[in-house]
């Protein structure tokens, strides 16, 4: 079960010391090529055509909805539950983003003709409520495109493998709420009757920390775990002492794959929301 002090700060940007640094971890992790890569497929799976009508739901910055809006000429709307965030995409050009939470969205029901989250479900208090939002505002025949990590698919190649797999599953389990969905996104989208539903896969692999891992903070995870009981101080020394050693062995490499899932709200689709059980036990 996720601990509620170890919430992550996407949970609520806005009330972490300094909720500007969020924004940063989002500008850094955007000039990623890896993630420049998937989000452009992303965007391929939502099928977007010219003057579309389109949602995405924790859009952080508001950068992947800019470059969709200026490719297609579309219409596109952009949520956050943070305001630090809205105001980045307002000030980044984006006149339509709006503070709401994704457990209850401000629009019609069948609005948008496409409705996209990226990485976004890992953070939600309650990703059932949040899919079935998601899909109310969709206009029958619409898509529906999500992309999340999941932790589940952790390796990490240092010289204790019992440590890693215990601060991986720490990461996995605590310090994301949903950190395990992404795998059963498509089974999520299935149960609620969608159409051409396709999954694919991204590994996201790291072989240098000091890039992407200034972002993603993995030599840390051992200290928070620690801060929560989850390993003792000694453990976390030893497992940055080995981190460092993999490092400088020139072995180090940290994988986890992304799921990236869509498809088509059935025209013939049932009118309510079904609430369909995530899963039994996400952690
Ligand atoms: C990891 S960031 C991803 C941002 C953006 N989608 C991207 O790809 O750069 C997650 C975003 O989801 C937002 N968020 C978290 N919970 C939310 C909720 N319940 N409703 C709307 N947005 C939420 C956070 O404020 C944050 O901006």
């Amino acid at each position: 079960m996720t601990d509620p002090a170890v919430a992550h700060g996407f949970t609520s940007v806005d009330t972490q010391p300094r909720p500007g640094d969020w924004v940063q971890v989002l500008d850094r992790v955007g000039a990623e090529p890896f993630y420049a890569a998937y989000k452009q497929r992303l965007e391929e799976l939502l099928r977007p055509v010219e003057g579309a009508r389109l949602l995405e739901v924790g859009a952080g910055t508001g950068d992947a909805a800019l470059a969709l809006r200026s490719r297609w000429r579309a219409e596109v709307v952009a949520v956050d539950s943070s305001l630090t965030m809205i105001e980045q995409a307002r000030a980044r050009g984006l006149a339509h983003a709006v503070v709401a939470d994704g457990h209850q969205l401000p629009f019609r029901t069948d609005y948008f003709d496409g409705v996209w989250a990226d990485r976004v479900l890992q953070h939600v208090a309650d990703p059932d409520r949040v899919l079935d939002e998601l899909l109310r505002v969709l206009r029958p025949g619409g898509r529906i495109a999500l992309a999340d990590p999941d932790y589940d698919t952790q390796v990490l190649d240092i010289d204790d493998q019992d440590l890693a797999r215990r601060v991986l599953r720490f990461r996995a389990d605590v310090l994301l709420r949903n950190g395990t969905l992404a795998h059963h996104h498509a089974g999520l989208l299935a149960a609620r009757g969608l159409d051409d539903i396709t999954v694919e896969a991204r590994t996201l692999i790291v072989r240098d920390p000091s890039a992407v891992d200034n972002v993603m903070g993995l030599r840390t995870w051992a200290h928070t775990a620690a801060t929560h009981d989850h390993l003792t101080p000694e453990e976390a020394n030893r497992f940055v002492s080995r981190f460092d050693e993999a490092v400088g062995a020139g072995r180090f490499t940290y994988a986890v794959t992304f799921f990236l899932t869509a498809g088509t709200k059935s025209s013939a689709r049932r009118t309510g929301t079904t609430r369909v059980p995530m899963v039994s036990n996400p952690a």
